[in-house]
């Protein structure tokens, strides 16, 4: 008996059904398409399966036609085994404000019932009392509460004034405290590198006792590097997509972390033929959704993420707005701004939404003077509404954003859901005419436009429109022979401008 080493299989949280098409596929794959490969997931082995929550259940009322409510339901049954893992935004639920504690905690509850086992809650400003409901929620279902804290930096490596190791391992300890009955650290912009991922996770597993999971996003290109230094420093799981959905704003693909800890005391013991089968898979019905890839530039890897420590889709957003404003070419200034800004908002990580607050007042900073123009969203955040941001906001620029705010000129300073009042009925209100399932309730709480809407559709009172209609690989073959033909030259009816 030579080698002693003890054998500690790394686990793996598959993210292929929610952040994997979320990042790269802006949530558009269907429960029908998870359905077909359900069952095969189930027997890999994974430790969990995210499957539900961040921007799943907004799209699937929205785009797709789909009763949110239906997926988890649909996959327990497929896939008894796995547990089934949500991301929950701690008070703002699944959507984008925070809702009253009684609609958290129906929220928590159906979710529980309709099959969620693990609920990943975080919140935007790592503000400890947004996920205080949530997580009594979750234990009174006897459910696993996995708590999270956002990761971010102010500079290119972890340390700086705010964002130093002390700051995630006071977090940590609090979290645990709160009843965390495991961590994540949630890189959401695929910030973390690989040396300060084994820095952190080292001291993590030295003084908590709750498994620590790390969720990177491969973004910035280090995503893989990351998890396998994390790996080294005893990280127990970490999360994964398939490779069809992996790498670009996703995840990093498991089948190479699979490959690179063979034979070593992290081997993950899964089984690369039966993942590669289920990539395939995932390869057969991807073309339905491939309109929604970001095809417009060759590379894979966000570079500016490695500048300006943004999250992609945030610089994504920046341009956009920009583009819509005729202002592209003051890009740079919006980049040498989005620092100011956030130090004076008192360094909130970027994650929704604190991402688009910041970079909607960048951009308006940019364009029409410093803090001239002011949204509702950021009048909220001044005042408190959306928590306590890891450093108090500069206090010039608070008062100015507050000089008209309807609700006062003096910020609050508790727990933001302390100032709501019960939701719930007002909701039931909504919707007594045709429904009274608590989960029909509950998407027309969250989403009393596009969540109405869709319980319209869902009981027949209005013609859901063409555009919801799913794409299928048929039609995907249709188009294929028409590019094929053109690049051919066969087409010969062009249009007369042409
Ligand atoms: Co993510």
């Amino acid at each position: 008996m030579g080698n002693v080493t003890k054998k500690n299989p790394l686990k793996i949280t598959d993210v292929t059904f929610r952040d994997g098409h979320q990042s790269n596929l802006a949530t558009r794959m269907r429960t029908e398409d998870m359905v077909g490969i359900a069952e095969e997931m189930n027997q890999t082995g994974f430790y969990s399966m995210e499957v539900w929550g961040g921007a799943t259940f907004d799209v699937a009322s929205r785009f797709l036609n789909e009763d949110p409510w239906d997926r988890p339901r649909i996959l327990k049954k497929l896939m008894p085994d796995t547990p089934l893992q949500m991301l929950l935004r701690g008070q703002n639920l699944v959507g984008y404000r925070n809702y009253a504690d009684d609609v958290v905690i129906a929220f928590v509850h159906h979710a529980a019932e309709v099959g969620i086992d693990i609920f990943r809650i975080f919140d935007a400003l790592n503000d400890e009392r947004n996920l205080k409901t949530s997580i009594r929620a979750v234990k009174e279902c006897g459910k696993h509460a996995q708590l999270c804290i956002c990761y971010s930096l102010t500079e290119p490596k972890m340390g700086g004034k705010v964002f130093t190791l002390g700051y995630y391992l006071d977090k940590a300890h609090i979290l645990q405290e709160m009843g965390a009955d495991s961590i994540c650290i949630k890189d959401m912009a695929g910030l973390l590198a690989p040396d300060d991922a084994y820095t952190l996770v080292a001291a993590l597993k030295k003084t908590v006792k709750v498994p620590i999971q790390l969720h990177t996003h491969f973004t910035s290109g280090m995503g893989a590097m990351t998890c396998l230094k994390a790996a080294e420093a005893g990280v127990d799981i970490i999360d994964t997509s398939l490779a069809p959905f992996a790498l670009r704003s996703s995840e990093p693909a498991v089948e190479p972390i699979l490959a690179a800890l063979r034979g070593t005391p992290r081997d993950l013991g899964l089984d690369l033929a039966h993942l590669l089968k289920l990539g395939d898979y995932i390869e057969s019905i991807a073309p339905k959704y491939r309109d929604f890839l970001n095809l417009t530039r060759m590379s894979v890897i966000d570079t500016n993420v490695l500048v300006h420590q943004t999250p992609g889709g945030m610089i994504s957003n920046l341009v956009s707005q920009l583009r819509q404003s005729n202002a592209l070419h003051r890009l740079n200034e919006v980049y040498a701004e989005v620092p100011k800004v956030r130090e004076e908002l008192g360094y909130p990580p970027l994650v929704t939404p604190t991402s688009q607050i910041v970079g909607v007042q960048t951009v308006q900073n940019v364009l029409a003077g410093r803090y001239k123009l002011v949204s509702t969203q950021v009048m909220d955040y001044c005042y408190g509404l959306y928590g306590k941001p890891p450093e108090p906001i500069d206090p010039e620029v608070q008062k100015m954003v507050l000089k008209f705010y309807k609700r006062g000129q003096m910020p609050v300073t508790c727990r933001p859901a302390d100032l709501l009042e019960p939701e719930l009925d007002k909701a039931r209100e909504m919707v007594k005419d045709f429904t009274r399932e608590i989960g029909d309730v509950l998407t027309a709480a969250i989403y009393p436009i596009t969540g109405l809407r869709f319980l319209k559709w869902k009981h027949g009172l209005e013609e859901p429109p063409p555009e919801v209609k799913p794409k299928t690989l048929e039609d995907v073959k249709r188009e294929d022979e028409l590019i094929a033909k053109a690049k051919a030259g066969q087409l010969v009816e062009k249009p007369s401008d042409f």
